[in-house]
């Protein structure tokens, strides 16, 4: 696995793996991304060139797919329009990046024999009620809600027809929300912790009462090395780190940080069709691979997080206006 090329890796949780490759492993990384708002080069610098290297590009392009699949040895997909509130905006570019984009690459890999990673999201899942004692595990039925979650679920039906079809190599992820460093500003936790940033107060949906499994992104990238490297071909593995919190809070830990009183947050109208509650059981992904998460204090890593945007004011304020003037032009 010498050779390995990350769609969306300019993204967040795609540059985050590019540095776990080329800090832990040996492999060279060709990174393919179209570069869209959601996307950053500076979440790349510093990386050697004789390691990585950006090919800017549509997933959804087969010119452009085809050949490059074919110099790799594995292809691990991240790229997506990746955001709920956008797909409710506007489910045009889901269904042509999430869908059509996977299956150019599913083509490109059956062609050429490639071993195919897919990372997808537990929202395919649909959610679960708040006094649930169950988690989704890999035997959950697909039951999505949005936009943005039905083109990841219909994404990842098409590579198990392309696994049984056509004996494509594939595995398939299924994570639960990730946090860290270079989560764009439209996003929950960034979007709380800029606001606090600055001088403005949380947006909180409805009652705050929904739930999210929450994993910091470096657990997200070891995870799939280990599925890349170990994982059983034609299998799903779920990833998650026992995260679970709601989203009120959260916003109380964020307000906490900086000092400020637990409500000084603003309830702004809701998601439609807001997902209660996402809860992810990992028991195959740690018992039969061995994986184990590293990032288990959220609050520790909520800390850093929020010192990370501190210090990171140059690189997301450009976005937060507009980001902001979306968000208010719907009351949220
Ligand atoms: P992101 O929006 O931060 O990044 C997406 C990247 O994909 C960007 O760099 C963008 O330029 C690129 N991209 C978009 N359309 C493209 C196209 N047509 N061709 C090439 N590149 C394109 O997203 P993210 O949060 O890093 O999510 C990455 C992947 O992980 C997605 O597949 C998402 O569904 C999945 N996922 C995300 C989370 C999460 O909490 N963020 C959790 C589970 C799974
Ligand atoms: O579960 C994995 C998914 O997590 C990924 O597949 C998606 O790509 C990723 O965006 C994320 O989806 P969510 O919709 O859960 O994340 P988001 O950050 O948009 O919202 C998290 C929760 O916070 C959700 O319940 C909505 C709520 N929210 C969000 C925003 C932006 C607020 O209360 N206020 C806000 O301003």
């Amino acid at each position: 696995m010498q050779r390995i090329l990350v769609t969306g890796g300019a993204g967040f949780i795609g540059s985050n793996f590019v540095h776990h490759l080329v800090e832990k492993t040996e492999a060279t990384v060709t990174v393919l991304d179209k570069l869209t708002y959601a996307a950053s080069r500076e979440s790349l610098a510093g990386l050697p060139d004789d390691r990585v290297r950006l090919v800017v590009g549509d997933v959804a392009d087969a010119a452009t797919v085809e050949p490059l699949v074919a110099e790799h040895d594995a292809v691990v997909h991240y790229a997506a329009e990746s955001h709920n509130d956008n797909s409710l905006r506007d489910p045009s570019p889901f269904v042509q990046t999430n869908l059509v984009g996977t299956f150019t690459l599913l083509e490109a890999v059956r062609k050429a024999g490639v071993r195919y990673h897919h990372i997808s999201t537990d929202e395919v899942y649909g959610d679960l009620e708040l006094d649930d004692p169950g988690r989704f595990t890999e035997a959950t039925p697909y039951n999505p809600s949005s936009p943005y979650s039905s083109t990841k679920a219909g994404s990842d039906l098409l590579v198990r027809a392309w696994v049984r079809s056509f004996g494509v190599r594939a595995t398939i992820s299924n994570c639960s929300n990730n946090y860290g460093p270079w989560q764009h500003v439209e996003k929950f936790i960034p979007r709380q912790i800029t606001n606090v940033i600055d001088g403005g107060r949380p947006k909180l949906y409805g009652a705050g009462q929904n739930v999210r499994d929450w994993i910091h992104a470096d657990d997200h990238s070891s995870a799939v090395w280990t599925i890349l490297t170990d994982g059983r071909i034609g299998e799903t593995y779920l990833i998650g780190a026992d995260g679970e919190l709601n989203n009120l809070d959260v916003v109380r830990m964020i307000l906490k940080h900086f000092g400020r009183p637990e409500d000084d947050f603003d309830h702004v109208n809701d998601r439609a069709g807001h997902d209660l509650r996402y809860a992810i059981d990992s028991t195959k992904l740690r018992t039969e691979l061995g994986w184990q998460p590293r990032f288990g204090d959220f609050a520790a890593g909520l800390a850093r997080t929020i010192e990370w945007y501190e210090q990171h004011r140059d690189w997301w304020a450009p976005q937060k206006s507009a980001v902001e003037a979306a968000y208010a032009a719907k009351g949220q």
